[in-house]
């Protein structure tokens, strides 16, 4: 894989100001999934970075779901869905947490984590680190180990990274 064709990948990101409140820079990753190649190009790259003797992928709803699923299937590894509550029909374990205005919750099935095995976090995003910090935190519950976490995108001045010490952070790009 050539690093141009996934600098053409990721410059398919799409900045939208002030969404989805004023002051806010969303990034939009709906144009790198509408392409083929980028598409194929960022799962790539993301599969390749996964920590040596993961076995198994948790993806982060709802975003998370279709990167770790793409992830999961080409490296021939099991995906774990962490969900917004209300869900799962059966919850092994839920995790809140803050957020700038109120709080969110994050949904561990039952079932899913063996203990002592190792997963790699998926995610679109690395913001502030809450979302991540929550679903390691619902992983090693299930006595599972994180290996490591990986999105396409880290706001390196929100210091998302600091929420998971010990943890290897992979973006493929950080602005
Ligand atoms: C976004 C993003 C990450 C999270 C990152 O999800 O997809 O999961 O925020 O933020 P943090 O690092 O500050 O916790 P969102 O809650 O918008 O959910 P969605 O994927 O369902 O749109």
């Amino acid at each position: 894989m050539s690093s141009t064709a996934l600098d053409g990948a990721l410059g398919l990101i799409r900045e939208v100001p002030d969404f989805p409140e004023p002051g806010v820079l969303f990034r939009d990753i709906s144009p790198v999934l509408a392409d083929p190649a980028a598409f194929r190009v960022l799962v790539d790259a993301m599969a390749a970075g996964l920590p040596a003797g993961t076995d198994a992928v948790v993806a982060i709803e709802a975003r998370g779901f279709i990167l770790g699923a793409a992830i999961a299937y080409a490296s021939g590894l099991g995906l774990v869905c962490v969900r917004k509550p209300g869900k799962l029909p059966a919850v092994r374990h839920r995790v809140s947490y803050a957020l700038e205005y109120g709080t969110a919750t994050l949904e561990l099935p039952e079932d899913t984590i063996r203990a002592g095995q190792r997963v790699a976090i998926v995610d679109d995003v690395l913001a502030t680190g809450g979302t991540v910090a929550a679903t390691r935190e619902l992983v090693e519950h299930a006595g599972g180990i994180v290996t490591g976490v990986s999105v396409i995108l880290e706001l390196a001045f929100l210091k998302g990274r600091d929420r998971v010490p010990g943890v290897d952070v992979t973006a493929l790009v950080t602005t």
